[in-house]
């Protein structure tokens, strides 16, 4: 208990919005596992989040489940770290509203991901993709966390939520702990296996190139076969994010599965070409998830242990979120009931 209380503390949530990448794999949940030992940890599915893109009910609440015991399955042990849907701690949603005050027009409006969503959903740019960020910041400082790992693409929020947190305590003393994000050095940013330029992201179909945690052996190496390479004509195994991002990205992905450092992959490969090194990169990738799958499939099966670890951690979560949306109501002057 002792331990506990000294321990620091991690906070960190993916969207259900689409099944679990590799992407979201490599850059996120790897790290919490990693880290879970020396942290008091919360995890959570973002199912709040996740409607601000139009969803199909039916499948946000199975791949909610399934997000659960995919954690579960990357080794994150609901004894030892809270795991919790977003929507069931309501917390989330008032502080997210009391801190929509206190974000401003022109930083939501800066934000990449709202500029990208807004994009790619013409049809629906609604409020909730706008202040999207305030709810994340509440999401974070709920739980007063000393880090918050993510991939790259989310650390411009975690710095907004930085500046939200700066400005609240300005106005009213040190209410919430200033938090920092924790980008991991290598799988930050997987690309598309089709367009390296681009993000591999949950929402897109299997032709834009992503891999994902559930995928079978089969799909996974038809995938990394057929993953683009660069087309310059030295066919050689070298990294160079700018001229060879087909390469560099499939470089990151074998390096973060294998543990093996840029140099001893290119000596790995040496004289090998693209051929020889594509379907290596896929069996790393199978022999990586291939527990996380076969885990979370006998997981699923389990729904009543699932409902077990979902309602535990909402109880643990709501306690912690609590005291820090209590002393946020009385600061901004709101009547105690
Ligand atoms: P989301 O659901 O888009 O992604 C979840 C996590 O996975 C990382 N990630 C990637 N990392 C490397 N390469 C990729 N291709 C890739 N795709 C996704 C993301 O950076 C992220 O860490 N807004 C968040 C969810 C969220 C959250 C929070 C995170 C809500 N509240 C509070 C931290 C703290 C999101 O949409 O992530």
């Amino acid at each position: 208990m002792a331990e506990e209380m000294t321990k620091k503390r991690m906070l960190s949530g993916i969207k259900p919005s689409g099944d679990l990448t590799l992407g979201s794999y490599l850059g996120a949940v790897k790290n919490w596992a990693e880290l879970a030992e020396d942290y008091e940890c919360f995890y959570f599915m973002a199912d709040l989040h996740a409607i601000t893109v139009r969803q199909n009910p039916a499948d946000l609440r199975r791949r909610t489940l399934e997000q659960l015991a995919q954690y579960i399955a990357c080794g994150l042990d609901p004894e030892k770290n809270t795991l919790f849907i977003q929507s069931h701690v309501r917390q989330h949603a008032e502080l997210g509203w009391v801190l929509n005050c206190y974000a401003m027009f022109g930083e939501l409006s800066r934000m990449t991901q709202f500029k990208d969503k807004s994009a790619k959903n013409a049809d629906n740019i609604n409020g909730g993709l706008f202040t999207y960020p305030s709810l994340m910041a509440a999401d974070i400082l709920l739980y007063q966390p000393d880090l918050v790992p993510v991939g790259d693409d989310q650390k411009q929020h975690v710095e907004l939520c930085h500046t939200i947190a700066r400005r609240f305590n300005g106005i009213y003393g040190d209410v919430f702990k200033l938090p920092e994000p924790f980008v991991p050095k290598v799988g930050a940013r997987i690309m598309s296996l089709t367009n390296p330029t681009a993000k591999m992201s949950k929402s897109e179909n299997e032709d834009t190139g992503r891999v994902l945690l559930m995928d079978s052996p089969d799909t996974i190496m038809r995938q990394f076969k057929r993953a683009i390479t660069d087309s310059d004509t030295e066919n050689c195994v070298h990294f160079d994010r700018e001229n060879k991002p087909g390469v560099s990205n499939l470089m990151t992905i074998y390096a973060a599965c294998t543990g093996k450092s840029f140099d001893e992959i290119q000596a790995e490969f040496a004289g090998k070409g693209y051929g020889v090194f594509k379907p290596a990169v896929g069996e790393a990738v199978v022999e990586t998830l291939r527990p996380i799958r076969e885990e979370a499939t006998r997981l699923m099966k389990d729904k009543a242990y699932l409902e077990s670890v979902y309602r535990d951690g909402a109880e643990k979560a709501g306690f912690v979120a609590e005291k820090t949306l209590r002393k946020v109501y009385k600061k901004v002057g709101f009547v105690p009931r």
